[in-house]
């Protein structure tokens, strides 16, 4: 049996991964306020195809040991994402947000959840999402708002206050990871979900990167 804490190791393990996703040409060109209005809604489009996959595979094993050491629908994004995508595209924006195949294929992964024994897998897409989210999101919703001057009421995304403080919610996610029993196996897995979901993310930023292309 290993002894590190699942949080250290899930951060430590996915540390690589991290700084791959926040330093793609994507990212970098979102905080240098380098995009367009019409990039960043492209974006939020690929995040409510993303949550609303997410928040469907959680909430099947909410009510499960693992799953539900963690599931919290105060976090869930969905409704936020379509506030925003209201205020970027207006009322119609179901008719204009269009899935990236990169997106559809992190949302076949999230699908391919559907099956018994994949709750250690569901905590991996839920840590890369909403501890990504509540951690980093925060520093990016202050960049989106000062560059591009994004209302406020377009960036409901990032916004966590039904949580209450972040830092203590995150220790307690933190702790509620490090309590899970999970045999080696399912650690294991869940490790390598949270990689895999890391690498999803990635793509999506490669297809956006193609689709908006720099000045360069
Ligand atoms: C410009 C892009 C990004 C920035 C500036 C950023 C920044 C940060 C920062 C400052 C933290 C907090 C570190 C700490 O307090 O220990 C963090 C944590 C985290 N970020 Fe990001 N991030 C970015 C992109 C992403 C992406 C794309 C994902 C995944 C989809 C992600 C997932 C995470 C996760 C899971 C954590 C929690 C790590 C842990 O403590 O276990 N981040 N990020």
């Amino acid at each position: 049996m290993t002894t590190t804490p699942l949080s250290q190791m899930l951060r430590e393990e996915t540390a690589r991964a991290h700084a791959s996703a926040e330093g793609s040409d994507f990212m970098t060109r979102l905080m240098a306020g380098e995009l367009s209005a019409e990039a960043l809604a492209t974006f939020t489009g690929q995040l409510w195809f993303i949550y609303e996959a997410l928040e469907r595979a959680v909430r099947s094993v909410a009510d499960t040991r693992i799953v539900g050491a963690v599931a919290d629908p105060r976090l869930e994004r969905r409704d936020a994402l379509e506030l925003d995508l209201a205020e970027m595209y207006g009322p119609q924006w179901r008719d204009e947000v269009r899935i990236l195949p990169a997106t559809a294929r992190y949302v076949a992964r999230l699908e391919s959840l559907d099956t018994p024994g994949s709750e250690p897998r569901v905590v991996a897409h839920h840590y890369v999402r909403y501890l990504g989210d509540i951690s980093g999101g925060q520093v990016i919703a202050a960049r989106l708002g000062a560059l591009y001057g994004i209302d406020p009421d377009a960036l409901n995304f990032y916004n966590f206050a039904a949580i209450g403080k972040i830092p203590p919610y995150r220790s307690a996610y933190r702790e509620a990871l490090d309590e899970l029993a999970l045999s080696d196996a399912q650690r294991a897995a869940l490790i390598a979900e949270a990689q895999a979901a890391f690498t999803c993310n990635s793509a999506v930023f490669a297809e956006l990167a193609k689709l908006y292309p720099g000045a360069a």
